[in-house]
């Protein structure tokens, strides 16, 4: 017999338990049950964040196409699944780091709404239980979508913090409206200010503090987002490093936030911001750099052996800007990044 009620045992670690109804993905359970496993595709197969280690409770159920994908040989055979492809069918025993126990749901009241450019939208949202949430420059939170005209469920998307972790009670979101994205639509045309929201947070790896020499910064559209809060964070700082930001946009309507980064540019020891556009208008007067970002990056930097970089944007952009950044002699180590798919 099938059962729906709370009738399902999942073993977290060594220690833990939750009952659970039978039936969803076992992604889906957990975040129920108030464990936030990552995700950049809410539940569809289409990140591979969602990777968990089970040891046993699901080996009835063959690896989905995305398991292939993203899984490899060795991941399979020791256990890992996505947790999105799998479904909570019988008890099931799952490993899951530490950290990740450790991320919190928070309900948050939108205080305000702007448009940044046409179709960028900053988001700050106030923290109401719990009121506080601790986190690094280059972390993320998922945001839960409810249902509305465009989704039958909830969804959860993921979002840069770009604020100063220093704020406390508050954070702030860029986003990128998506057209028909079913979070982006909500977020721009829906939401209001008063309106409630629900997130789990932080997710992700900060942007470490220390390393070498210099800093390269490098972002496209929203990915400004997370740029932001880590620059913020080097003026609490007082980082004395070498620190270059390079910001691709279109045209002069797609920038935005270029008094903040004069403003920084004073106040860090030795940082400047180069926007550079590929498409300027002829309106635009834009007498700045010009062409798609990897170009100006490649013109700029002579040798990027003694140097970090943090990149944030598409994935194309960043795959692009990759290629430059190691034919530079930058170390894989010491890239970081973050991929908006
Ligand atoms: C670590 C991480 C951090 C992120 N931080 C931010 C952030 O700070 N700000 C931000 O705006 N976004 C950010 N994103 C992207 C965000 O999570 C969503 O993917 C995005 O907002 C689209 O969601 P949606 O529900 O509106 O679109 P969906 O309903 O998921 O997608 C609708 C359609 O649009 C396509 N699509 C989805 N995303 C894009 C895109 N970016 N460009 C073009 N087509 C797309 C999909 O393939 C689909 O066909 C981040 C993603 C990751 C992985
Ligand atoms: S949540 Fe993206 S693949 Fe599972």
């Amino acid at each position: 017999m099938l059962g729906s009620m709370a009738d399902i045992k999942i073993k977290i670690n060594t220690d833990r338990e939750v009952m659970v109804k039978q039936g969803d993905s076992l992604y889906a359970t957990l975040a129920d049950a108030g464990v936030f496993v990552p995700s950049a595709c809410g539940g569809r197969g289409g990140c591979g964040l969602c990777r968990l280690t089970i040891p046993n409770g699901v080996e009835s159920q063959p690896f989905t196409k995305p398991e292939k994908h993203w899984l490899t040989d060795e991941d399979r055979t020791s256990g890992v699944r996505l947790s999105c492809q799998v479904k909570v069918l019988n008890d099931l025993h799952v490993n899951i780091p530490e950290q990740l126990l450790k991320v919190k749901a928070c309900q948050t009241q939108v205080v305000s709404l702007r448009n940044l450019t046409y179709d960028i939208k900053e988001v700050r949202l106030k923290l109401l239980k719990p009121d506080n949430m601790e986190f690094k420059p280059g972390q993320y939170i998922q945001v839960r979508i409810p249902p509305y005209e465009l989704s039958r469920l909830p969804i959860f998307r993921t979002y840069s913090l770009a604020n100063d972790p220093a704020e406390s009670g508050e954070i702030e979101l860029e986003v990128r409206y998506v057209p028909n994205g079913i979070s982006t639509t909500y977020i721009h045309q829906y939401l209001k200010e008063g309106d409630f929201l629900s997130i789990n947070g932080p997710h992700g790896n900060a942007f470490p503090s220390d390393g070498p020499g210099n800093i390269i910064l490098i972002a496209g559209g929203s990915g400004m987002s997370p740029v932001k809060s880590i620059l913020l964070d080097m003026v609490a700082r007082r980082e004395k490093r070498t620190v270059r930001y390079y910001f691709g946009a279109k045209a002069l309507r797609d920038l935005f936030f270029v008094d903040l980064m004069r403003e920084i540019e004073k106040k860090l020891a030795d940082f400047r911001f180069v926007p550079a556009l590929s498409e300027p208008m002829p309106e635009d007067n834009w007498s700045g750099e010009r062409g798609l970002i990897t170009d100006v990056v490649a013109r700029h930097l002579p040798d990027a052996k003694d140097t970090m970089a943090y990149l944030c944007g598409s994935p194309l952009m960043i795959d692009a800007c990759l290629k430059v950044l190691k034919s530079k002699g930058m170390t894989d180590k010491h890239i970081y990044y973050d991929k908006f798919a």
